[in-house]
Parts: structure tokens; sequence; C-alpha cells
């Protein structure tokens, strides 16, 4: 082994370590007390900045400048420490070992497997609630959110070593197939049920939906039909299959184009037998009673119930006069499902802002309840068109899913052709489509994942389409540009090694940057923020232009030769796998 020391270990985690220890150690406390440690902003401060000894002067009042004294002379003699400075009131401004910083990085270069972006020591069971759209319904630019965000998730959280369950809860079991029913057999177009199921069956549920609004006799035909099916009815269950088969074809042809998959497909139909002990269990424990017939939690007779739910006056619905579930109803079996099935400990629900209100209610319950698994509510706000409303088609239609990845492929086609004949990229004729779909596709993912996704963000074609900026396109051409570096050098990009030496300021900043890559996958996996990911590479990429605008590379020497390179080839793996958490794809060559 090298000298690498704690090279199993988090960056942060190793600074933290070291910084709680020489704070016990400075100041002889009995325990372990808190570093504080963060990345500083500017360099002139040092690499990280410690906090804690301000923390600690006022519970042992003693002067912070002081304990940070006696910290940084502990600090001083660890070898990955440069340079410990006490600084402002009562600061630590550490400046890490340049030896030891490049220790790192060889080792993470090593590291083919996972490019230095170790496992948690506690791996979890995780399932990752995400896209879940409606049957019947053409998936809007939400679902897309859902999708994308989630996708990026479930390989976040399984890149840092957990047991996860990417889980596709469709809407397939509501009231709209009692409408579905009754309204195709009135309008129904079998053969286009067979070209364009999703159209077919949203243009007879809107019909049968206006329907029932005028006509109680209709209105009471679907209720019928709806109670026939989730009473098993063969002939309904056979409809009703071959509505969803239609819809999953659909479906299937998007997450293929945007390369999602899940691990299960269990929609709120897969809970059905459930329902019935679900409600019988929330009345027997005294948390759901009965209200006009319908059941109901009303949270201000449940003395546990969290503070902020107890003022709600509207109750939360668990069952219809008419003995109908509803959305909560399947979403409680959801969850003692996935606590006795799968025996996760946590679930995250990557789903719209607007249904926050839901989840708080949903998991209160189930607190109530008794499941200690932790639950979550991962939101997004939405994606706006020009006039700062919700995107929608000129005609005012909600933008289809299909129409909006082959707008982002022929636009990227028409940049691509554009920078061709400007001579600024080397793509190959044959390998332009792949191309296309490479930057259309990953720069629709990546804007959105490059937000924080609580915001709304407008979309913008030609600022995600873009070689220059915080886009895909820039991130995917620095990637190429690595490449080709080791296809200059003849040498092998995958099975490169040599420690680098961070002697030039922009080659110690680059290692830097690149040190730092497994703390942003776990702090991106544990916040679910992808877009802590995207800030690295955007950052590192900027990083590595302007280390290669100032350096020769393949024009030096000897070690200096070989240290640049194995920045190069880090910066490219970084990247690669990076952009590979966000489900985003390389391009070899461009
Ligand atoms: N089908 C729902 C919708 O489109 C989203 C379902 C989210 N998942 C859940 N377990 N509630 O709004």
């Amino acid at each position: 082994m090298g000298m690498c020391y704690a090279c199993g270990m988090k960056l942060e985690e190793t600074l933290d370590d070291l910084s709680r220890r020489a704070l016990r150690e400075a100041l002889s406390l009995s325990e372990d007390a808190p570093a504080l440690l963060r990345p500083t902003q500017d360099p002139r401060f040092g690499d990280y900045q410690l906090n804690g000894a301000m923390a600690l002067a006022k519970s042992l009042k003693r002067p912070p400048r002081e304990i940070a004294s006696a910290l940084v002379t502990r600090l001083t003699d660890d070898p990955a420490v440069a340079k410990a400075e006490v600084a402002g009131p009562g600061f630590v401004n550490l400046t890490l070992d340049d030896a030891w910083l490049a220790a790192r990085l060889a080792e993470d270069l090593r590291d083919h497997e996972a490019d230095g972006v170790h496992p948690v020591a506690a791996p979890e069971t995780i399932v990752v609630d995400f896209s879940s759209p409606n049957i019947a319904k053409q998936m809007h630019v939400g679902h897309l959110r859902s999708t994308i965000l989630g996708d990026s998730l479930v390989r976040l959280l399984r890149q840092v070593g957990h047991r996860v369950i990417g889980d596709n809860h469709l809407g397939d079991w509501g009231t709209q197939f009692g409408l579905l029913i009754v309204g195709m057999r009135e309008w129904g177009d079998e053969a286009k049920l067979v070209s364009e199921p999703v159209d077919e069956l949203e243009r007879v549920y809107k019909l049968g939906k206006a329907r029932a609004k005028e006509d109680e006799a209709f209105a009471e035909s679907a209720r019928a039909e709806l109670a026939k099916l989730q009473s098993g009815d063969p002939d309904n269950l056979a409809l009703w299959k071959h509505f969803v088969a239609a819809t999953r074809k659909t479906l299937d042809a998007i997450y293929e184009r945007l390369d999602v998959t899940f691990d299960e497909w269990l929609g709120e139909s897969a809970y059905d037998d459930m329902l019935p002990g679900v409600v019988a269990a929330l009345r027997e424990k005294g948390l759901a009673r009965e209200d006009d017939g319908a059941l109901c939690v009303f949270w201000g007779e449940l003395p546990d119930a969290p503070p902020k739910l107890k003022k709600s006056k509207a109750p939360f619905i668990v069952q219809k006069r008419d003995g109908a579930f509803l959305y909560s109803t399947t979403d409680i079996a959801t969850i003692l499902y996935r606590r006795d099935h799968f025996e996760a400990d946590r679930s995250i629900y990557v789903v719209g802002a607007p249904q926050a209100f839901h989840f708080q209610q949903l998991f209160a319950l189930a607190e109530l309840m008794g499941v200690t698994m932790r639950l979550e509510h991962v939101g997004f706000g939405a994606i706006l068109g020009d006039e700062g409303k919700v995107l929608r088609t000129s005609e005012g239609k909600a933008v289809r899913l299909a129409d909006l990845l082959d707008e982002a492929e022929e636009r990227s086609l028409k940049r691509i052709e554009e920078a061709r004949a400007e001579g600024t990229l080397r793509i190959a004729e044959e390998d332009v489509k792949a191309a296309a779909r490479a930057i259309g596709i990953g720069a629709v993912k990546y804007t959105d994942l490059a937000q924080n996704r609580l915001s709304d963000y407008r979309f913008d074609w030609d600022r995600m389409i873009s070689f220059k900026g915080n886009a895909a396109p820039y991130l995917q051409y620095n990637y190429a540009r690595v490449r080709s570096i080791f296809e200059k050098a003849e040498l092998d990009f995958e099975t490169f090694e040599a420690t680098p030496q961070l002697v030039e300021p922009l080659e110690r900043s680059l290692g830097l940057r690149l040190a730092r890559f497994g703390d942003v996958v776990h702090r991106a996996a544990e916040v679910a923020e992808p877009h802590v990911v995207a800030e690295h590479l955007y950052e590192l990429a900027r990083s590595f232009s302007a280390f290669y605008k100032e350096h020769t590379i393949l024009g030096a020497e000897g070690e200096t030769r070989a240290s640049r390179l194995a920045l190069t080839a880090l910066t490219g793996r970084q990247l690669r796998r990076g952009l590979g958490l966000l489900g985003v794809d390389v391009i070899e060559r461009m």
C-alpha cells in the first residue's frame, strides 16, 4: 500500500475526524467536540475552515482565539495538514498538505470500481417511488421531472452502497376506470387503442367525464362498473388489463429513450387486497372514524397527531361513502407493504410539491400506526414556459413528453451540424445520430438536475443545448477532450495510473476539486439533491479548462507529464461517473 492515510474514508470525514481528535487532545476534553468543518469559498483562507473553537469557547468560557490556537498547534503535527492558522475572532483556516492530497488522488485513480466514492458504513434498504404516471392520461412534464430526479436518486443511493428498489407506483386503479369501461363501449376505437393507446384512452376519458357531469345515469353506470372491477369481475378485469397493457407500451418507449428502468412496477392496483384490512386497522386503533358515511382521520381529535396537523379542520379521508378506496388508502397499504415485504429502512417519494400536504398527512398517519421506516417526500417545482407559466404548447395544451424529447434531439442535431460546419466539433458522420441523442436527452436531464429541485425553472432550449456554461454538452465536450488527449498520447485512458504532483496553482486547485468528488456524491445522495453533483461537475470542467489552457500536458516531460495525465484521467473519470449518476451519457469523441 502507498502512503495514503485513511483512504477508505471520505475526505471531509477524515478531516473532521482528525480535527475532533485535535480539539479533544488540545483541550483535554473527556469527549469529542464537533469541529464544524466547512470548505472555504476563497482559497486565500485555505482549503477548509473550522468553526468548532468558536462554539466551544461559549461552553468552556474561554476566549475563542485561545482555543483556536491550541487547536492549530495540534493540527500542524498531522501529515494531512500543511498549514493551520487562527483567523478572525477564532476560526481556524486549514490548508491541506500537497503530497497527502496527491496520494489520495492516486488512490482514487486506482479505484476503477468507484473512482474514489466509498460505500457508506451502514447500508440501508431504500425504496424510491418515482415517475408514477396515471393510466389513460398523458405523461406530462411533471412526470418528466419525477422520472429524471428519481432515476438520478436511485443511481446516487446505489453508488454509495445502499440496496435500492426503484418502484413505479402507477396510478392504475382510480375512478377513471369506471368511466373508461363505459366510455370505451360508447365511443371506443379499437384500432386507435392499439396504434395510439394513451391518446385514445385520454380522449374517451374526457368524453366520459363530461358526460358523467350532465348525465346521472351514465355516472351511475360508471361507478357500478368501477365497483365491479374492484370486486374482481372477470370481464372488467380483462378490459382493465387491456388498458394498462396498452399504456405500458407507450410508457416503455419513453423510459427506453430516457434510459430509465424500474425494479418494481407496483401500481395502486397491486395493493387492492390489502385495503379492507387497512381501513379496519385504522378504525380499530381509533385513528379513523365515520363521518357522514365516509371513513375519516380527524387530526384535531388525535392527541398524538403532530401539532401542525391538529389545526387542520379538513379530515384525511380513507374510504368514501360508497365504500370506494382512495389514493390515500393505497398509499397507506403501500407503506405497510414496503416495510413488511422489502424490509425497507427508508421510502422516498419523488412527487411534485403540490402533493406536499398529502404526504404530510400520510406520513403522520403511518407514524401513528407505529411505522418506524423513514418516509421522505422529495418534492420539486414546476417547469415554466416563456411567459413564466407552466410549460404548455402554443395551443395551450400540456406538452407531451415524447414531443419534447423529439424536439430536444432535433435541436441538438441542428447544433451539431452547425458546429461541424464551423469546424468546432469533430463528430464523424456515422456518429452524429447517437451524439444528437446523447446531447439532446442529456441536456433535458441535466438542465433539470442542475436546479435546486424545489425551484421552478424556465425551459430555455438555447441555454440547455450549449457547449458553453453550465450545460450538459459543455461537460460532455470536456470529457471528449480528455479522451482525445489520451488518444493522442497513445495511452489507455481506462487503466492509466500515476501519482499527481500538485505544483502549479492550477494543478493544485484542480486536485483539490477532484479530491472532493466522494464527499459530493455522498452529500447529494443524503439530501436527495442531484444538483450538488451537477455543480461539482461544472466547477471541475471549468477548473480543468483553466489548467488545460495554461499548461501543456502532452508537451511536458517525465513525472510532470505523468502527473498532468493523472489529473486529466481523473477529471475524465469523474465527469463520466458524475454524468452517469445524473443519467447523462458521455460521448467518446466530439
Ligand atoms: N400517480 C400520482 C400522480 O400522478 C403520483 C404517485 C406518487 N406516488 C405515491 N406513492 N403517491 O400524481
